[in-house]
């Protein structure tokens, strides 16, 4: 109950705050006028429960209808808009180039044209000789696919048509943005997300990773703003483009180490989760070892503590679904598991499109939003854009979009089955030499190669391979030697295999002793304790051979 005293008493208090209200509004009238008035009485809306809402909801209704009026001018009709259009899946069947080029002659029909001299931004054209060198240029230095010639050609006939169109501006070029959301949807389906996943065409890996951990720190502020120090658990197998976004956006990884299998400790994972822990990281595959992390396992830990968990499927993002369908064992890694809030997958590797293409994918759109950047203030309109990059290149948005649907599930299917024939003839080889190993058990087609035998220096054979005209990946803790398989490394398995044979026979024999090479140096970096010297040795290096 509440006496007639304390009646009184709200009544003057209210009556206080509404003399204070009235004499700012006078004030603010004589001193700025009526948008000062404006300003204030907004000022004293924020403070009412449910204002917010309200915007909310008068933003939405408002960005709806000016999307359906923008796609309406796009030569839909109304009824087409009011359906909800089916979601695009990679084609069961890859299309043939002749049908994606009659697509394309359509969709340049409609397209703005960019040398018409009727658009004012975000396009720089050049003589057309000028263009045609650029072109063959790019086609000279764009590595083959491996997929076919033709496969390649169409990717770059697609870039071709596309490389001057920019996707900064989502509304000039309405084709790119059609690509740009029908490749983030059939990746979805791919990695078995439903309709409500959404996600971003990045650059490659790394952007995909940097808007992730970036989405993730931005979430935490808002909803957590306890948090001072935020935090990301992960694998010390996790990929260095995520050192490089905690780096940058300042946050820092609990580092968590590895099992005999080289997947991450899940008890010492569970452990190093603190209250301050934004994001949970784990990798299918992992780079090094192609190995996939306790995925499961963790996405358990996410779903019981409400924590993000983003998993990198930058690697084995395009290979593990189709290894899976061959019958292969590949433990669940995607938006099967309720705790996957999102993942990242590269179409510039196993997609087999041209380099600068990756996604980033979410569980739903009230994710996504912490990774768009918007700043209203410029005076040069208004600006926002979902990734890091700003310009945005036409060319490899097209060349993806004309990869996934060329290929189609078939394709793809048809290019892990004959990768994992490879592996295994290359991993058995391997393993029948003396003197080497295969760590761990990769699920895919990637794997690395170690000494068996304690009393072998693996650095010399990578050396004495490197004579032979090989390019050895060398790794770390332990030493070892990364292979990624492509079709190419059919025709030179046995050459590869016999190589690797009589290298290791020499070292073991002592016929060879290390070479000064790429190995030296890495033998020495290995052998200092304190990383901080080696960075600063990566530094310097980096430093002096990007010198002309
Ligand atoms: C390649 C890779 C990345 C980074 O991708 P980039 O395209 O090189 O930036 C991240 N994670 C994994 C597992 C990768 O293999
Ligand atoms: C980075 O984060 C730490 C807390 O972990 C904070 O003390 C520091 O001020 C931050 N630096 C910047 C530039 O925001």
């Amino acid at each position: 109950m509440i006496s007639v005293d304390a009646m009184e008493w709200f009544a003057l208090i209210e009556h206080v705050i509404l003399t204070v209200f009235m004499i700012s509004l006078v004030s603010v009238f004589v001193s700025e006028g009526w948008p000062g008035i404006a300003r204030i009485t907004l000022i004293f809306l924020k403070t009412l429960p449910g204002f917010q809402h309200t915007v909310d909801m008068f933003v939405k209704r408002e960005v709806n209808d000016f999307v359906k009026q923008l796609r309406e001018e796009g030569g839909k009709s109304k009824k087409e808009l009011e359906k909800t259009p089916p979601r695009v899946t990679l084609p069961e069947k890859g299309i043939s180039a002749d049908i994606l080029r009659e697509e394309m002659t359509k969709i340049n029909k409609n397209k703005i044209k960019t040398d018409a001299g009727k658009i004012f931004a975000l396009v720089y054209t050049m003589d057309d000789d000028n263009f045609k060198l650029q072109k063959d240029a790019y086609d000279m230095f764009t590595q083959k696919s491996g997929v076919s010639v033709k496969h390649d050609a169409l990717v770059k006939e697609f870039h071709h048509a596309f490389m001057h169109e920019n996707a900064l501006n989502p509304m000039m070029f309405p084709s790119l943005r059609r690509f740009e959301t029908e490749i983030v949807s059939m990746c979805a389906d791919m990695l078995n997300g439903d309709e409500k996943v959404v996600g971003s065409l990045t650059s490659g890996g790394t952007e995909s990773i940097l808007m992730a951990v970036k989405t993730y720190r931005d979430r935490a502020r808002k909803l957590y703003p306890d948090i001072v120090h935020p935090e990301m658990v992960a694998p010390i197998t996790i990929h260095p483009a995520f050192e490089k976004a905690a780096h940058y956006f300042n946050l820092t990884i609990v580092h968590v180490p590895i099992d005999d299998d080289f997947r991450v400790n899940v008890d010492k994972y569970k452990q190093a989760v603190t209250k301050n822990t934004v994001a949970l990281l784990a990798s299918a595959t992992q780079y090094c070892h192609g190995v996939v992390d306790p995925i499961e396992e963790i996405a358990a830990i996410a779903t019981e503590t409400g924590i993000p968990f983003h998993v990198d499927a930058c690697f084995g993002g395009f290979m593990l679904p189709w290894v899976e369908k061959l019958g292969y064992p590949v433990p669940k890694f995607d938006f099967r598991l309720d705790g996957v809030t999102s993942m990242s997958a590269d179409l510039h590797k196993y997609g087999y499109t041209s380099k600068g293409s990756s996604v980033v994918l979410y569980r739903n759109a009230e994710i996504r939003k912490y990774q768009i950047f918007a700043y209203g203030g410029w005076p040069g309109g208004l600006f926002g854009s979902p990734s890091m990059a700003g310009t945005r290149p036409g060319g490899n948005i097209a060349a993806s979009w004309v990869a996934l649907r060329h290929l189609g599930k078939d394709g793809y299917l048809k290019m892990a089955k004959s990768l994992m024939k490879i592996t295994k003839k290359l991993t058995d080889g391997i393993k029948k030499i003396p003197g080497l190993k295969i760590l761990g058990d990769p699920s895919m087609t990637c794997f690395a190669i170690a000494a068996s035998d304690p009393s072998l220096d693996l650095l010399a054979v990578a050396d004495v391979m490197e004579t032979k005209g090989w390019k050895m990946e060398r790794q770390q803790f332990p030493t070892s030697i990364h292979c990624t398989i492509l079709p190419q490394h059919l025709s030179i398995a046995d050459q590869l295999l016999a190589d690797f044979a009589d290298a290791t026979k020499k070292v073991l024999n002592g016929e060879v002793k290390s070479l000064p090479s790429a190995s030296s140096m890495y033998g020495m970096l290995a052998k200092i304790p304190d990383k901080a010297i080696v960075n600063d040795v990566i530094v310097e290096f980096f430093s002096e051979i990007y010198k002309q």
